[in-house]
């Protein structure tokens, strides 16, 4: 049975932990659902996958491409896409534009957008009244890195406090699960236990709900990796040696054999 968003909520219920991973193309996305993924994230993180220094460039149309490709290669998973920068943020309805585009031409499941109280909180309330299941994404909001650089927040009781109550508000607009990224594991934990939808963290300690990481990341493609990542394979030196296999037996003629 497909999982859902619903049956994430449940999962939290019954302390099962939910595990999470971001994917950019068919390929990817089928390897982590055969593997058991619960939730695949097309992230606005594939910029960096793309090419292009932080999240802001990528455009909504370059999301709905690889969202596509993503979708077709899941069979059990929820897919959740990020609505990329500027593609929600300016009214209700840009949002919901942009969000209904993800369902309509995407086929995954949810979106996920950046930002807490009280920005972000109308506009939630609106998609989930029309029908969309969304993220929330409180803490290091990456589309926002020209304001708050990529350093952890939450760091001090105010900063802690806002960040407890814009969870707080998302859960109250309808998000079925938050991502918290980049703030202190006890804060973590204070807002998993306050809410009943699940946490999903990265970088914010092993008490969330769940986890989420970047593919490329625990793989090892990136080429440089955030301090909370755990670097699970070195696909980049994999790869490398393999090339170079290839270039010296066909240089060799010794390929084909
Ligand atoms: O874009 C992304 O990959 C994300 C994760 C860091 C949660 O938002």
């Amino acid at each position: 049975m497909p999982i859902t968003p619903q049956r994430l909520i449940q999962y939290k219920q019954q302390g099962r932990a939910i595990v999470a991973l971001t994917a950019w193309d068919y390929i990817i996305a089928q390897l982590l659902d055969t593997a058991g993924v619960d939730l695949i994230l097309v992230g606005d993180s594939m910029a960096v996958v793309l090419g292009y220094e932080t999240t802001l460039p990528i455009s909504l149309d370059e999301m709905l491409y690889h969202a596509k490709s993503v979708r077709r290669g899941v069979k059990n998973a929820v897919t959740v896409v990020d609505l990329p920068f500027l593609s929600y943020q300016e009214s209700v309805q840009q949002a919901m534009q942009s969000a209904g585009r993800v369902l309509k031409e995407t086929g995954c499941q949810a979106v996920k957008l950046e930002g807490g109280y009280p920005a972000m909180v109308e506009t939630i309330a609106r998609l989930v009244q029309a029908g969309i299941p969304v993220m929330g994404h409180v803490g290091l909001t990456p589309q926002s890195v020209h304001q708050l650089g990529l350093r952890q927040q939450g760091k001090t009781e105010t900063e802690g406090e806002r960040i407890l109550q814009e969870a707080i508000a998302l859960e109250q607009a309808g998000v079925f699960s938050i991502v918290l990224e980049h703030i202190p594991a006890q804060l973590a934990l204070e807002i998993t236990n306050k809410l009943s939808i699940p946490t999903i963290g990265i970088g914010a300690g092993v008490n969330c709900d769940g986890q989420v990481l970047v593919t490329s990341d625990v793989l090892g493609l990136s080429a440089k990796q955030p301090p909370f990542a755990k670097v699970y394979t070195d696909l980049r030196a994999e790869i490398t040696q393999a090339v170079d296999k290839y270039s010296q037996e066909v240089r060799d003629r010794l390929f084909p054999d």
